[in-house]
């Protein structure tokens, strides 16, 4: 069968640079870009690829989505990049921003893992691959509530992959600290520490690449120079 990878937050960031380059290495696969918005993606010239408007907390558009793309192919990897943050004094994060990260980084990597897992199980073969964050396992008073969604992942994350290791299911957390991505600069980091969107979406490529037996549990990837 016909092998497709699904990335979701695929219109900007990680996620798009995720499209280019797994587009160009594996010309093999299909690769599903998901994301709210596709203006970006519209923009790009290969042919295994297949974008789609899909907001990953709209649990049945999501779903009836995925379901057509296993009925042609295969899905031996998702990577999970879409995500949302806010920062500031907790007291000041109006509700609605607050709503969003929870709503998009938790539960709508949930909803895309809760649908693909079950195909996978029955495949015995599968990555999945998470974009969390290093403030899943720092304090990071500026930013709580999104630290907060971040842990959640992590630990979505260490739970799945031991409950998935005898379906031969890898589960991956990465933790990254400024990329150099649209999200970081709407929060205005410090641009003295940065890591280009191109050298972290390698690294992401190497933990597919590697043999379906070895699995990167977890890896936190910040620049050299970077204090916090
Ligand atoms: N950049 C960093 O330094 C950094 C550090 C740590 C963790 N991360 C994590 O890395 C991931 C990717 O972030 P990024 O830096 O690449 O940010 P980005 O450039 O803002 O990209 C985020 C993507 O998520 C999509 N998205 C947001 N809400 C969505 C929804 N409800 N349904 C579908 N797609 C949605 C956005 O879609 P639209 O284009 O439609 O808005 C966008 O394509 C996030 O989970 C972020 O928390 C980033």
């Amino acid at each position: 069968m016909n092998k497709s990878i699904i990335i979701t937050g695929a219109n900007s960031g990680i996620g798009l640079e995720c499209v280019k380059q797994f587009c160009e290495s594996f010309n093999d696969k299909l690769i599903v870009a998901l994301s709210r918005n596709t203006h970006n993606l519209q923009q790009l010239p290969y042919s295994n690829m297949q974008m789609h408007n899909c907001d990953v907390t709209n649990f049945k558009q999501l779903k009836k989505l995925i379901d057509t793309v296993v009925e042609e192919y295969q899905i031996c990897c998702v990577i999970n990049c879409a995500g949302t943050s806010y920062n500031g004094d907790f007291c000041d994060i109006d509700n609605t921003k607050i709503r969003q990260m929870i709503d998009v980084n938790i539960q709508g990597l949930t909803n895309t893992v809760e649908i693909i897992l079950p195909h996978m199980r029955i495949q015995k073969l599968g990555t999945i691959i998470n974009i969390s964050s290093l403030a899943d396992r720092y304090p990071r008073p500026n930013s709580a509530v999104y630290g907060a969604s971040k842990a959640y992942v992590k630990s979505l994350s260490d739970s799945l992959r031991v409950s998935e290791a005898k379906y031969n299911v890898r589960i991956c957390n990465i933790s990254p600290a400024i990329i150099d991505t649209p999200l970081l600069a709407s929060l205005g980091k410090n641009q003295n520490h940065i890591i280009a969107v191109s050298d972290f979406v390698n690294v992401i490529k190497f933990i597919y690449q590697q043999p379906q037996s070895v699995c990167i549990r977890d890896m936190v990837i910040a620049p050299t120079n970077y204090e916090g």
